[in-house]
């Protein structure tokens, strides 16, 4: 019994031996600021050999108290801004691009960017990317990384490619229809600033992806639940009122990257100012408005062609024929009420009110559109027993005036197109 207890001890003991050697003795860090050294020495002029030797292996850190983190990549990551190691491997490589000009890491670190764990001192906790653990904040690659940017950045960046291309199919795709972000949109579906932190939105896809499209979502299961969202939307819950755009694999992963943008601000980071944008014409902020809101279920240019299960007309209405359901035939007279809206807001506000016979027969109709606008509509049902088809939605709480009355000038605008 004793032989065993000394055995046992033993055992311990050498167990822990070796783990104080592989933390504190030969971590991996210190392998690889050695051979940082011994590549400085083979760089062989003079120069180079005398910083080699005045080059202390020690764990190395960026503390940032106010975005309140610990950055030790660069324990291993020594080389990031020396451009001779431009064309080693990492973790001895220099960084790509002008980034750390651009920001330098003493004031803004590494995880601001790529996420990892700051603190972690081997590679494999740092990436925090492992496909069996939940980690909060893998590690971001290429082109996932460009997401946050935007916690800092506002102004369009050409260095994120996918971001940009996100966000335009969110913007003109009519995805705040149903979702809201940043508290303005639709109702239907939920709110999506918050998704892209993982922390907060516990989400799992349920998909059983392949090892290709898994890889391409850096084994993160927060790219990998909203690209599912956004790819398969009858993944979870199966019956969703969420439509399926039949999006490519590559688009989908260009929205990924913008949904992943929108979480909470981390702590430490500012917005950019944003380059003064000038004011939209009138109509082009009626379309602006209308791919925000409206053409998801309307249809591109309001040409319709969205089914509505169970629903009565089995569609859901065009509007581009509003210019016709106002009588608005004559070009002058479309401009006469177009130009109204922009100068009066109201129709009936006009002063002095357009010159022209059917006005007061397109104020009827516009008042109708107006208030279905503001106050939605309860669709009629095909079958009464049948399920319960896509409303429309109230307007009034998320829409501006302004936003409303340019929305029906566009919608009026579109009479040839
Ligand atoms: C301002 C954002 C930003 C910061 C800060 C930043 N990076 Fe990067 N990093 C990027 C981008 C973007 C890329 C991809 C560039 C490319 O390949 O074109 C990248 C690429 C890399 C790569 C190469 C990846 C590969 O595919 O080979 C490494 C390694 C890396 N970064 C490490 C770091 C470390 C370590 C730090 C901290 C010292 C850091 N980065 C700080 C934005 C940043
Ligand atoms: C203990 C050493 C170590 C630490 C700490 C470390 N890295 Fe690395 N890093 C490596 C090694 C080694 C590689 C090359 C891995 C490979 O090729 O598989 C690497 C590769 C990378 C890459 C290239 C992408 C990839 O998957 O190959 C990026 C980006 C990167 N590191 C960023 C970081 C960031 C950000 C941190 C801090 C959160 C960090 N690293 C901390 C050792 C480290
Ligand atoms: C923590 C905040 C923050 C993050 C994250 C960040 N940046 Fe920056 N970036 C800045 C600041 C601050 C400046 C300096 C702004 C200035 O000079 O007007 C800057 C400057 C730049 C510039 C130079 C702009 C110019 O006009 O010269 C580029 C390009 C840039 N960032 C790209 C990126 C990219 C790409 C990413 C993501 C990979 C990124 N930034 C992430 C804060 C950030
Ligand atoms: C017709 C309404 C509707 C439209 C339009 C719509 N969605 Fe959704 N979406 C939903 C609903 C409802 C859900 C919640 C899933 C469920 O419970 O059915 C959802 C879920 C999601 C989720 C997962 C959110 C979470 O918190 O789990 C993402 C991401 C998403 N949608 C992205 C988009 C994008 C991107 C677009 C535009 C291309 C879009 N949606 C357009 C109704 C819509
Ligand atoms: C979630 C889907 C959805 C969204 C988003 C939506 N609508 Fe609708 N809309 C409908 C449905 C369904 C009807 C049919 C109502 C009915 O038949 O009772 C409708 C009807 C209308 C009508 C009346 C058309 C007619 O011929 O009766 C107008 C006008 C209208 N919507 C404008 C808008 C505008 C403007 C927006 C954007 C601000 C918008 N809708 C966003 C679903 C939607």
């Amino acid at each position: 019994m004793k032989i065993l207890l000394y055995i046992s001890s033993i055992i311990i003991i050498i167990f822990s031996g070796l783990y104080l050697y592989q933390e504190n003795i030969a971590p991996e860090w210190r392998s690889h600021q050695l051979t940082y050294i011994d590549m400085l020495e083979e760089k062989s002029d003079p120069e180079t050999i005398q910083a080699s030797y005045s080059f202390p292996v020690k764990l190395r850190q960026i503390y940032l108290p106010e975005m309140n983190r610990v950055d030790r990549c660069v324990s291993c990551h020594v080389t990031m801004e020396d451009p001779r190691f431009e064309k080693e491997e990492n973790p001895l490589m220099a960084h790509p691009g002008e980034y750390l000009e651009k920001h330098d890491p003493e004031k803004y670190g590494c995880t601001i960017c790529h996420d990892g764990q700051g603190r972690a001192v081997n590679w494999k906790d740092a990436a925090a990317d492992e496909p069996d653990v939940y980690w909060t904040t893998p590690i971001l690659r290429k082109p996932f990384l460009e997401a946050n940017c935007y916690h800092c950045h506002v102004d369009l960046l050409k260095e994120t490619p996918y971001y940009s291309l996100g966000k335009q199919y969110f913007e003109t795709g009519g995805c705040l229809g149903c979702h809201k972000r940043d508290g303005k949109g639709g109702y239907l579906g939920p709110e999506l600033r918050g998704l892209g932190d993982a922390s907060s939105y516990i989400k799992f896809p349920v998909k059983d992806f392949n090892q290709n499209t898994f890889t391409q979502l850096n084994y993160n299961r927060n790219l990998a639940y909203i690209f599912e969202s956004v790819r398969f939307p009858g993944a979870q819950p199966e019956e969703t009122l969420m439509f399926d755009f039949k999006f490519s694999d590559e688009d989908a992963r260009a929205i990924t990257v913008y949904i992943k943008s929108l979480t909470a601000y981390p702590d430490g980071t500012q917005r950019l100012s944003q380059k003064p944008v000038s004011a939209l014409p009138f109509i082009k902020k009626g379309q602006e408005t209308f791919h925000l809101y409206c053409t998801a279920c309307h249809g591109k240019k309001g040409k319709g062609g969205v089914k509505n299960p169970n629903y009565a007309k089995d569609y859901i209405p065009k509007l581009n024929t509003l210019s016709e359901i106002m009588f608005l035939y004559k070009v002058e007279d479309r401009n006469a009420v177009i130009s109204t809206l922009e100068t009066f807001g109201d129709l009936l506000d006009a002063d002095p009110k357009p010159d022209f016979r059917g006005f007061f027969k397109a104020i009827a109709k516009y008042m109708s559109v107006k208030s279905i606008i503001l106050n939605g509509h309860i669709v009629e049902k095909k079958d009464s027993d049948g399920p319960t088809p896509i409303n429309m939605p109230t307007w009034e709480k998320s829409l501006s005036d302004d936003e409303v009355f340019s929305v029906i000038a566009y919608l009026i605008s579109l009479y040839d197109q």
